[in-house]
């Protein structure tokens, strides 16, 4: 058997909850390709044009004669081209994780949910009890979701783009989650940082950017921007979860820029859920007692 296959065979489990099958970017064979399981739906993205995509397509079609998937969604990332190869799309679909539903939409670029910051997730609902907390670069507010499960005081998501905090109020509601004293906060977090203290101190503060985003942000020259202003957010008892997914953003180089611009001090980092082989995210918790 084909390597890639006996890795989504290994991975797959019948259950309804978001999975991450095959993870190319991380092996060393397939590297354009992504497989998820959601739920009845198996996902397949190419990320780079293959002579391979036929063949792989069929093989997935005779793989799910085992699975309880029923449709298979192409997305050729590369020309942005979205289409069912077997069943249809549908108007509504949820990724689920640890029983959260996240609102998908499969003909956006991404499509509503990452996977693989599942594990931070979890972290932040244990934490989450009473407290105040600052969601930045919030995108469909998963991190807000599970704090609201695990009984937070206030949360102020923030992103750029008011359409996918319309979907983060929207997932909240789908999950039965009161949005009294969930702020969505539809600001360039760059230039926003004023308005950002309306709020402070926060108990808990999440930054997880993009690595480049043309025009909006660069971590390698904006991500010492925020960190710069966190002791104005913060308070002795604050914790941070400082994110970043990039190859060439080391985990030594972000503990050595918060370290040495604030009072924080590293903690420990969170595990990545092992289906993303080898993935670049860190996902760094600090505190600064
Ligand atoms: C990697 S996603 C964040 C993922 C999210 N934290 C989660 O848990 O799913 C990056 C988000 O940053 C937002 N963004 C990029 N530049 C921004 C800026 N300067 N100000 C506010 N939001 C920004 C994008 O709109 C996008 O939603």
């Amino acid at each position: 058997m084909e390597l890639w296959l006996k890795k989504i065979s290994e991975n797959y489990t019948d259950t309804c909850e978001f999975k991450r099958l095959y993870h190319g970017r991380g092996e060393n064979e397939y590297k354009f390709l992504t497989i998820d399981s959601i739920d009845e739906i198996l996902f397949v993205q190419f990320y780079e044009r293959s002579d391979l995509e036929k063949n792989i397509t069929d093989t997935l079609k005779n793989f799910i004669q085992n699975t309880g998937h029923h449709t298979i969604i192409i997305k050729k990332r590369y020309n942005n081209e979205t289409f069912a190869v077997l069943g249809e799309i549908p108007e509504e679909y949820f990724a689920i994780e640890n029983g959260i539903k996240f609102k998908l939409n499969f003909f956006n670029q991404n499509i509503g949910y990452f996977g693989d910051m599942k594990n931070s997730r979890r972290f932040i609902e244990t934490i989450a009890k009473d407290k105040k907390i600052l969601n930045l670069f919030a995108y469909t507010c998963g991190f807000s979701l599970f704090a609201r499960r695990g009984g937070a005081e206030y949360v102020a998501n923030v992103d750029m783009s008011k359409s996918v905090l319309a979907t983060g109020m929207a997932n909240h509601q789908i999950n039965g989650l009161d949005i009294k004293n969930i702020s969505f906060w539809p600001y360039n977090i760059l230039k926003a940082f004023p308005k950002l203290k309306r709020q402070a101190p926060y108990d808990i503060i999440i930054i997880d950017p993009p690595t480049h985003q043309k025009g909006s942000f660069i971590a390698s020259k904006d991500y010492i921007k925020i960190i710069k202003k966190l002791p104005g957010l913060s308070h002795k008892n604050t914790i941070l979860l400082a994110c970043i997914n990039s190859p060439k953003f080391s985990k030594e180089e972000l503990i050595e820029m918060i370290e040495s611009n604030t009072s924080f001090k590293f903690q420990n980092r969170i595990k990545n859920p092992e289906e993303y082989t080898n993935s670049t995210l860190k996902s760094l918790v600090f505190s600064i007692q």
